[in-house]
């Protein structure tokens, strides 16, 4: 029985044999995902051929002075596609459900693949050597979250002067904005955030995210003796308590 339908699948052209990761290659080049990404330090097509398509664009907007980063149009790499996002996520971003888009200044749009989203997903964690199932956080601790709360408040680093925080503004953007918290925790891995923390200019060459490590020590001494792991994990507990798990009901859609 097994046998004759190992024979019927060899036999069948119409179910090759299906590997995610290699499907997830193969469609990063057909559905041109590099048209917009950069990739492992390949240029973007967009940016790419600027010159030569510069002419077919409208003319540049004149810059605000008053909010210099206003202007920015910069869409994030891939370097590291199947280990950034926890999977749930990447699959609704994937098949167009992430409302309202996680970078509000981006005049480009992430297009929708509806029906190869959960397919591509797979594939991108797979080809990382990971599940594509998140491994679910450990339920925010209390404490972290105060510590985590007070490190990025404004007599921490005040993170806020970039970072949105729920319905609250970032309150002083000069050179650009960063990603509302109120998602970080549950569209990162708590894998990346540390190696996102340790060195942002190392996963995004070019960021304005400031380094608030070195050698493995904060200035803010008070929390945990300036060990930056440790204080970044509060930093990841604090994101967490503010979002709500993708899928879990009143979730990201709904926003
Ligand atoms: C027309 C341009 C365009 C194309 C083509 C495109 N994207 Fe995007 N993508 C974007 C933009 C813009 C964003 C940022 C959206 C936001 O954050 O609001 C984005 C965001 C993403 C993100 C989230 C990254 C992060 O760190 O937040 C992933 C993952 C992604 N795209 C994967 C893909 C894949 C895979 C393909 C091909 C199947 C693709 N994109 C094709 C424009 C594009
Ligand atoms: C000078 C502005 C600035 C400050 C201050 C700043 N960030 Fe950022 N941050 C950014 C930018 C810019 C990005 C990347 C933007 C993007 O992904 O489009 C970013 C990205 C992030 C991300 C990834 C978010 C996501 O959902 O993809 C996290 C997490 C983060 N920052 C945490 C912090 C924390 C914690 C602090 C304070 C300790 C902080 N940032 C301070 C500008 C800033």
């Amino acid at each position: 029985m097994q046998r004759q339908a190992i024979a019927v699948a060899l036999n069948s052209p119409s179910q090759p044999y299906h590997v995610p990761a290699e499907f997830a290659r193969h469609q990063f080049t057909a559905l041109r995902c590099a048209a917009c990404h950069d990739r492992n330090g390949e240029q973007a097509y967009r940016e790419e051929f600027h010159g030569e398509i510069a002419h077919l664009k409208p003319p540049a907007p004149i810059l605000d002075d008053e909010k210099p980063g206003s202007h920015k149009e910069l869409i994030p790499p891939l370097d590291h596609l199947g280990f950034k996002l926890r999977p749930e996520w990447r699959t609704l971003l994937l098949s167009g459900n992430i409302q309202p888009k996680t970078r509000h200044w981006l005049k480009a749009r992430m297009p929708a693949f509806p029906s190869q989203a959960a397919e591509l997903s797979k594939g991108f964690s797979h080809a990382a050597g990971l599940s594509h199932q998140s491994e679910h956080p450990a339920p925010a601790d209390p404490e972290k979250i105060k510590t985590g709360a007070a490190l990025t408040g404004i007599t921490g680093f005040s993170c806020g002067s970039c970072h949105a925080i729920g319905e609250k503004p970032a309150f002083a953007v000069f050179e650009g904005e960063g990603p509302n918290f109120r998602d970080a925790g549950i569209r990162l891995r708590g894998e990346y955030f540390q190696l996102w923390m340790r060195s942002p200019m190392r996963q995004w060459p070019g960021t304005i995210m400031p380094t608030y490590s070195t050698e493995g020590n904060t200035p803010l001494t008070q929390y945990y003796d300036g060990n930056s792991t440790r204080q970044f994990d509060a930093i990841y507990h604090y994101l967490l308590s503010l979002g709500t798990e993708p899928g879990s009901g009143g979730n990201a859609q709904e926003r």
